[in-house]
C-alpha cells in the first residue's frame, strides 16, 4: 500500500498541448514530480544521466536529508543508534522494521552462531586465488557461491528470511576473516560460539596458534559502531544495483554479490581505502595538506579528495562525525599517535574554509575518517572496503526484500537518447569503402 501522498498537480505544455503531472509527498515532506505516464501520454522519455534527479521507489527504511544532515534507519537518529545499539541490532531493525526485543535478539544471535561456519568446500576456493587477490573480488565470488550451497532460496524465497539474513550475515563475516588469513598466508581460524558478532570477527581475524588474541571490549565497541554507520543509505549506488540485479527476481545472494562489486569502486566504498593511500601517498612525498587541496582544486588533473564530497549531502555527513568521535577514541584507547590523522584533520580545516570546497557544498564523508580507525585496529587497507560491505550488508538485504515485496515495482529497465549511426546495410558499407571482407579473399 503507497504511502505517498499526491499533493497536487503540475503542468508540462509541449508541442501545443498542456499535460497534467502529480507531485507527489512522502511521510517527511519530500516531493517528487510522478512522470509514470509521461511517455505514454507525450512520447517523451526524461534525461538524467546517474539519476541525480530521479527517485525509483518508495522506501520506508532509511532517511536522509542532505541540506541539514540527517540520516535515520527506520525512523531512528544514525548518532542514537551507534551511541545505544549494536550492529546486530540495527541489522534486524533494518530488516524488520523494528529493535528486537530480548528474546528476538538472542534467538537471532543463535541463528547468526547456527551458519557462520562456510561448507568445507568453500574453504578450498581461497586455496585457488593468487596470494594477494584482492578480498573484495574473493567476498563477491563467495557470496554468490552462496546459492549453490543453500539453492533453497531459489526454490522458496520466502524462506524463513531470519535463516538467510542470519545465514548471509554471518557467512559474510567468515568469509572476510578468512579472506584476510588467505592475504596473510596464516590458518584459518574458525568462528567460536562463545563470541558476539563483532568479537568473533576480530578472533577469526587476529587469532593466531601463537598469539592467544583477546578481542578488547572498546575496540569491539568501536566496530560495532563503525559497521552501524555503513549499514544502510537509501538508493547509493551499490544498493541501487542490489535492488536492479534482484528487479529481474534474481536470488538475493546473486543481488548482494554485484552490490560487493558496486561498492568495490574508488568514488564508492573503494573510497576508504583511497583515502588512506592518499595521505600515505601525500606524506611520503612531503606535500602539505595545503597542497593537496590546491591539488583537488586543479581542474586540469582529475584528482578529487578522497573522502569529501557526496552526492546527497550538501554539509557535513552524520557519520563522518560519528567516524572521527570513535577515530580519535580508538587512537587515544590504542595510546596510538597517528600522524595520519594530524594531517586529515588539517587537511579537513583547510578544505571547510576554501572557497571552492564550500561553494561546491564538499564536506567530509563517511569515507575520510574510518580507514584511520581500521589501521589502528590492525585491519591492513585492502580490507577497508571489505568492512563497509560487512556493514552495508543489512541495508542491501533490507532494500531487496522491500523491493521483492512491493507489487508496484518492475524489472529495472532505464531508457536512453540515442545518437549512433543512421540505417545502413553491409552490401552499401562493403560498395562504399576498398574494405576487402576477409571472407571474400
Ligand atoms: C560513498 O551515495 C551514497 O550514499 C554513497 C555513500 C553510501 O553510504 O553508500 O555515502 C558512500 O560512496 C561516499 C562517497 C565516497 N567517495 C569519495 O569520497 C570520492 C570523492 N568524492 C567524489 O568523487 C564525489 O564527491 C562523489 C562521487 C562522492 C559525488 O560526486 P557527484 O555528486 O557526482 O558530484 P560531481 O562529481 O558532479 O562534483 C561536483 C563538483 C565538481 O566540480 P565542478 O565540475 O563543478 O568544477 O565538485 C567537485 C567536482 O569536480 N568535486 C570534488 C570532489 N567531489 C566533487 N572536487 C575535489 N574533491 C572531491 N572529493
Amino acid at each position: 500500500m503507497s504511502l505517498v501522498k499526491k499533493i497536487m498537480n503540475a503542468r508540462l505544455n509541449y508541442d501545443g498541448h498542456d499535460y497534467e503531472f502529480p507531485i507527489l509527498e512522502g511521510t517527511q515532506g519530500e516531493r517528487a514530480l510522478d512522470i509514470r505516464t509521461l511517455r505514454k501520454n507525450t512520447g517523451l522519455v526524461t534525461f538524467d544521466p546517474g539519476m541525480v534527479n530521479s527517485g525509483v521507489c518508495e522506501s520506508n527504511i532509511t532517511f536522509v536529508d542532505g541540506d541539514k544532515g540527517i540520516l535515520r534507519y527506520r525512523g531512528y537518529d544514525i548518532a542514537d543508534l551507534a551511541e545505544h545499539c549494536s550492529f546486530l541490532e540495527v541489522a534486524y531493525l533494518l530488516v524488520h522494521g523494528f529493535l528486537p526485543t530480548p528474546a528476538e535478539y538472542n534467538a537471532f544471535s543463535k541463528l547468526m552462531n547456527l551458519h557462520s561456519l562456510l561448507h568445507e568446500n568453500m574453504r578450498n576456493f581461497f586455496n585457488l586465488y593468487p596470494d594477494h587477490a584482492h578480498p573484495m573480488a574473493m567476498l563477491s565470488a563467495m557470496v554468490v557461491s552462496l546459492s549453490t550451497f543453500y539453492p533453497e532460496l531459489e526454490l522458496d524465497p520466502t524462506e524463513a528470511i531470519d535463516i538467510t539474513v542470519a545465514r548471509l550475515l554471518s557467512k559474510l563475516r567468515t568469509i572476510a576473516a578468512f579472506s584476510y588469513k588467505k592475504y596473510m598466508g596464516h590458518p584459518i581460524v574458525y568462528p567460536r560460539a562463545d563470541l558476539r558478532y563483532c568479537e568473533n570477527f576480530l578472533n577469526m581475524m587476529f587469532y593466531t596458534p601463537v598469539n592467544d588474541y583477546a578481542p578488547d571490549p572498546v575496540i569491539t565497541r568501536a566496530l560495532n559502531q563503525l559497521l552501524i554507520l555503513h549499514a544502510d543509505h537509501e538508493q547509493n549506488c551499490s544498493t541501487t544495483v542490489v535492488r536492479g540485479v534482484g528487479s529481474s527476481r534474481a536470488n538475493l545472494y546473486a543481488s548482494i554479490s554485484a552490490g560487493v562489486c558496486a561498492l568495490w569502486g574508488p568514488l564508492h566504498g573503494g573510497a576508504n581505502q583511497q583515502v588512506v593511500e592518499m595521505l600515505e601517498e601525500a606524506m611520503k612525498s612531503g606535500l602539505s595538506p595545503r597542497t593537496l587541496v590546491e591539488k583537488a582544486k586543479d581542474r586540469n588533473n582529475n584528482f578529487r579528495l578522497y573522502g569529501f564530497g557526496h552526492r546527497v549531502y550538501k554539509t557535513y555527513d552524520p557519520r563522518a562525525k560519528v567516524a572521527k568521535k570513535i577515530c580519535k577514541s580508538v587512537l587515544n584507547h590504542l595510546n596510538h599517535n597517528d600522524p595520519f590523522l594530524e594531517f586529515a584533520q588539517e587537511l579537513e580545516d583547510i578544505a571547510l574554509n576554501d572557497s571552492f570546497f564550500q561553494e561546491r557544498h564538499l564536506y567530509p564523508n563517511v569515507d575520510f575518517y574510518t580507514g584511520l580507525s581500521y589501521r589502528a585496529m590492525g585491519i591492513p587497507i585492502n580490507m577497508f572496503t571489505v568492512m563497509f560491505a560487512i556493514g552495508r550488508l543489512p541495508g542491501w538485504i533490507a532494500q531487496w526484500l522491500e523491493q521483492h515485496d512491493d507489487t508496484a515495482q518492475r524489472i529495472v529497465r532505464p531508457r536512453q537518447i540515442y545518437v549512433g549511426p543512421e540505417l545502413r546495410t553491409v552490401a552499401d558499407s562493403l560498395a562504399s569503402t576498398p574494405y576487402t571482407h576477409p571472407a571474400t579473399k
